[in-house]
């Protein structure tokens, strides 16, 4: 079959990879793609948030299965409009993308199916959403309400920073602003695969770091790297998370006559109140999903689908990102990289590209703030930690950064977190010793 991928990023380069590996794919096109795609599939060009234009290229290069990377084009329709022409896809409706679009709709959808989530109050106004931080106490915790690529979050012990961001959310008349509690304790990404038919078939937990500084220190980011699966989670962790959450969001979006398929991605906090919903996304987390597909080992058109559900390799999984000079403020493009083939050498090792393109010399250059996601495996967590940071030292590029403490369970501070006996979303879970 033949298996368009629209994206451009980490997350669409690593698609590409397992739909390589997968004995039903014939022909692979990412659009726009980029240096890294072009190895494996045929390039686009594409302006990926008019859903028309999306859906006139599945047509065009006759695919048989539509894969959407990110988020724009699922809110924007992309899904709906494929569907509408009879073609096959992966990616919600945009009335279900709303889970993503919208905190706030993702708020009422939680409460409605009664999916534990930290308290919250959205706003249009100045006055009440600072008199909304002062109820709630510090750390504040200030979003914008729409799409912000990962950087709409505000968490700051910092009254004056809170709200600068509460302002900086509010400076159009239709902006909105949610005001949220703090939620302690450590994060997990959690992905479920939802079918057409509603079946859920949640994938390993990872975890992301955010932050653009080691020890989580420093301004959110779109994801500075992961790992997975996550040595310390409790193994009724995913099993909990599916019936306490996924399930309950999905039955209540079928109950709305908006049904949800595709990948919903729950960000969770695990607190010392049990296990809360942070948000959630509609499709692949970036760089998660570069450490997850790494361990697939069953075709990934066939998990897709729901046809066979998937079986892991053993071992571990690490996503380093590398990031360009000035990430995420004011990131420096058009840099070349050298060392990618050395690099990618190194057994285990794959290096995907997530903001790359050639240029007029034929050059791999940089053309995004995060630029390469160095993806590695291993029998345990630090064999593949240390092969991704190996691949790292290979790799030359005028400026670069890069978190030198993902998946190091010493330095992150092995969360402790585990469920009480008897179950944790309830509110009976508690912090390990
Ligand atoms: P979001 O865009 O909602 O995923 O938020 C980005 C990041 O901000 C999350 O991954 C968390 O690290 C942090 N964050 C968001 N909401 C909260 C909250 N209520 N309490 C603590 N941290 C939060
Ligand atoms: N890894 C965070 C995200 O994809 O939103």
């Amino acid at each position: 079959m033949k298996v368009l991928v629209v994206g451009s990023g980490g997350r669409e380069h690593a698609l590409c990879r397992a739909l390589s590996r997968d004995p039903a794919v014939s022909s692979i096109v990412c659009a726009p793609g980029n240096a890294g795609t072009a190895d494996l599939a045929e390039p686009r060009p594409l302006d990926v948030g008019d859903p028309d234009a999306v859906a006139a290229l599945a047509q065009s290069v006759q695919a048989d299965l539509t894969i959407i990377g990110p988020e724009v084009p699922l809110v924007a329709g992309a899904a709906d409009e494929l569907r509408a022409r009879g073609l096959t896809c992966f990616g919600p409706s945009a009335a279900a993308a709303r889970l993503e679009g919208s905190k706030a709709f993702a708020k009422d959808v939680m409460r409605a199916a009664g999916v534990p989530t930290a308290a919250a109050r959205d706003h249009t106004e100045i006055e009440p959403a600072l008199a909304d931080l002062d109820e709630f106490g510090p750390p504040y915790v200030v979003k914008y309400d729409g799409l912000a690529a990962g950087k709409g979050v505000t968490v700051t012990t910092d009254r004056a920073e809170a709200v600068a961001a509460v302002r900086s959310c509010l400076r159009r008349a239709d902006d909105r602003v949610v005001i949220e509690e703090y939620l302690d304790g450590p994060e997990v990404s959690l992905f479920a695969i939802v079918t057409e038919a509603g079946t859920v078939v949640p994938l390993l937990p990872a975890q992301d770091h955010k932050r653009v500084g080691d020890g989580d220190t420093g301004p959110n980011t779109g994801g500075m790297g992961a790992y997975a699966p996550l040595p310390w989670a409790p193994p009724g962790l995913v099993p909990e998370v599916v019936d306490t959450v996924v399930r309950p969001v999905v039955d209540e979006m079928a109950r709305r006559g908006t049904p949800f398929s595709g990948l919903l991605y729950a960000g969770l906090a695990l607190t010392s109140r049990g296990v809360r919903v942070v948000e959630f996304n509609v499709r692949f987390g970036d760089p998660e999903v570069q450490a997850i597909l790494a361990l697939l080992a069953t075709p990934l058109t066939d998990v897709l689908s729901g046809r066979r559900a998937p079986t892991w390799r053993s071992g571990a999984a690490v996503t380093v990102v590398v990031a360009a000079s000035g990430y995420p403020q004011s990131p420096k493009v058009g840099d070349p990289i050298s060392g990618l083939a050395a690099a990618q050498a190194l057994t285990g090792v794959d290096i995907l590209h997530a903001g790359t393109r050639r240029d007029a010399d034929g050059r791999i250059v940089s053309s995004g703030g995060r630029v390469l996601c160095v993806t590695a495996i291993g029998s345990h967590l630090e064999a593949a930690r240390g092969s991704a940071y190996e691949a790292i030292s290979r790799l030359s590029l005028a400026g670069a950064h890069y978190r030198t403490d993902i998946g190091d369970l010493t330095r992150i501070g092995a969360p402790t977190w585990q469920a009480a006996p008897g179950g944790g979303a309830s509110g009976s879970a508690e912090r390990g010793p």
